[in-house]
């Protein structure tokens, strides 16, 4: 990786110019950096999902996803995917909104459990790197949304930072198996819906965390390994597992539009915050890859390019 100078975008008709503040980064980026990344070019290319900045035509700070091109001084985004930023956020909360807050939401939808739950019915989630960047904006949407929640983290200190936010129960997966956790803290029952990004062998053991007609949303494959699972331990409680990709649902505009409406009414009331744990300017950004890639990271890393 190497910052170097390179032609400004072309904006095509209706795309708008962003002067780039600040890059969040994601795990996709590492993907991408590692080789390729679905739907992006092979490296090298300008890399970066999310953004926030200034918008040339109007002088508004904005935050935006795109595919790739958001770590660099000006990027082409389309207007649908561009979103106000809410007063009194900086440039670095900007930028770490859109990939996060977007999947959480979606995680939770996926898992049907976005409309008010029935009365004296309390949903349980398990949320796999709770302290992260996806994991701590499930943590400030599941609060919302009257979630029991249950964690994993590989860090005791993750665990207790990320439970100030709202999550009750921490589970540190390299001191106990997460699946006897979820075992011994549901009393045998299980939990309605797990949100994973391991992949591997987790998909199936996040089946066995469920109970009756759960779900598994998968989004992520973190350990590198592919998803494993045999359809056939869904049969015994109905339960099903869901697949999760937001460069797919951001180009389903009602979709978007919908969850937007959502996010931003819960921002307007002060709810949504991002976690931004760490800051580093473009110059830095492999010691900024490097704090996801060695699970060092707590919320989200976030460059500086101005
Ligand atoms: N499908 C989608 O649209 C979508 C969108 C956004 C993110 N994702 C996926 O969601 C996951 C989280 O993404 P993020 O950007 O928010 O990252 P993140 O959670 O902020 O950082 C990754 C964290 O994952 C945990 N982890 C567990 N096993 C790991 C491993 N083998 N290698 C590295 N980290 C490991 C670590 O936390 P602990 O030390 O606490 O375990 C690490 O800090 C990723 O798998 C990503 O690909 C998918």
């Amino acid at each position: 990786m190497e910052v170097k100078p390179v032609p400004d975008p072309e904006p095509t008709p209706g795309q708008e110019l962003v002067q780039v503040e600040a890059g969040g980064i994601n795990f996709a980026d590492i993907m991408s950096a590692q080789g390729g990344y679905p739907g992006t070019p092979k490296p090298p290319l300008v890399a970066g999902r999310e953004f926030c900045g200034i918008r040339v035509s109007d002088g508004q700070r904005v935050m935006g996803y795109i595919q790739w091109g958001a770590f660099a001084q000006r990027v082409a985004a389309n207007p649908p995917l561009l979103w106000p930023v809410p007063g009194g956020w900086s440039a670095e909360e900007g930028a770490a909104f859109p990939v996060n807050y977007f999947t959480a939401y979606f995680s939770y939808w996926k898992a049907g459990l976005v409309e008010k739950s029935p009365a004296g019915t309390t949903p349980r989630v398990l949320i796999h790197a709770v302290a992260g960047g996806v994991g701590t904006a499930a943590v400030q949407i599941g609060k919302l949304l009257g979630v029991e929640m249950y964690g994993t983290s590989s860090s005791e200190d993750k665990l207790t930072r990320v439970k100030a936010l709202g999550l009750q129960h921490g589970i540190n997966y390299q001191q106990h198996d997460y699946a006897e956790a979820i075992k011994e803290l549901t009393h045998g029952e299980g939990v309605d819906a797990v949100f994973e990004m391991l992949g591997g062998e987790h998909v199936t053991k996040s089946v066995r965390c469920l109970r009756d007609f759960g779900r598994v949303i998968v989004y992520g494959a973190a350990t590198g390994q592919p998803a494993l699972v045999d359809a056939r331990i869904l049969y015994a409680k109905g339960a099903s597992v869901h697949g999760l990709w937001l460069s797919y649902l951001s180009a389903k505009r009602e979709l978007m539009n919908q969850a937007w409406q959502q996010l931003s009414a819960w921002m307007a009331q002060g709810h949504l915050r991002p976690l931004v744990g760490h800051v580093l300017p473009l110059e830095q950004a492999p010691a900024a890859y490097r704090l996801l890639m060695e699970r060092k990271n707590f919320g989200k890393v976030v460059l500086q390019l101005s």
